[in-house]
């Protein structure tokens, strides 16, 4: 008897870090393949202008010094507008991966 309740504690407390641990494994996972998601939508729909802009990939755009966007929120805004002027009617998932993407690659807020 007295060794079960020196044993169960335990026993939860495991539990509750398996959990924690299987929480962090599927969030991180889903956050992977969102990037990968936005890194796609960026390939296909964004990057040619640019590209045919600045020459190179493109990304000096989102890395030249006097870049225009300054902050996740004038990220969210631009990637918006940008969208949206295309006529691509992204979803706001759709919009959050690319801006996800730009932020993770590029501009680290
Ligand atoms: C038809 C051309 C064109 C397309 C397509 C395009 N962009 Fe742009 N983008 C521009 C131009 C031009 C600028 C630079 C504006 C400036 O320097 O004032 C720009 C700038 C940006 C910037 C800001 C860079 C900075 O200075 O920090 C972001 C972010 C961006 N575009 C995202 C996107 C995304 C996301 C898409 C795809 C949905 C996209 N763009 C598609 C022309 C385009």
């Amino acid at each position: 008897m007295a060794n079960k309740l020196l044993y169960r504690p335990y026993t939860y407390r495991m539990k509750i870090l398996t959990i924690a641990l299987l929480f962090c494994f599927i969030t991180s996972h889903l956050s992977a393949a969102d990037l990968q998601l936005g890194s796609k939508l960026h390939q296909d729909n964004c990057i040619a202008c640019h590209t045919a802009m600045t020459g190179g990939d493109g990304s000096v755009l989102y890395t030249r010094e006097n870049r225009r966007v300054t902050s996740l929120d004038s990220l969210a805004k631009q990637v918006n507008r940008c969208q949206s002027s295309l006529g691509l009617n992204w979803s706001t998932d759709q919009q959050q991966n690319v801006q996800h993407y730009l932020n993770e690659k590029y501009y680290n807020f």
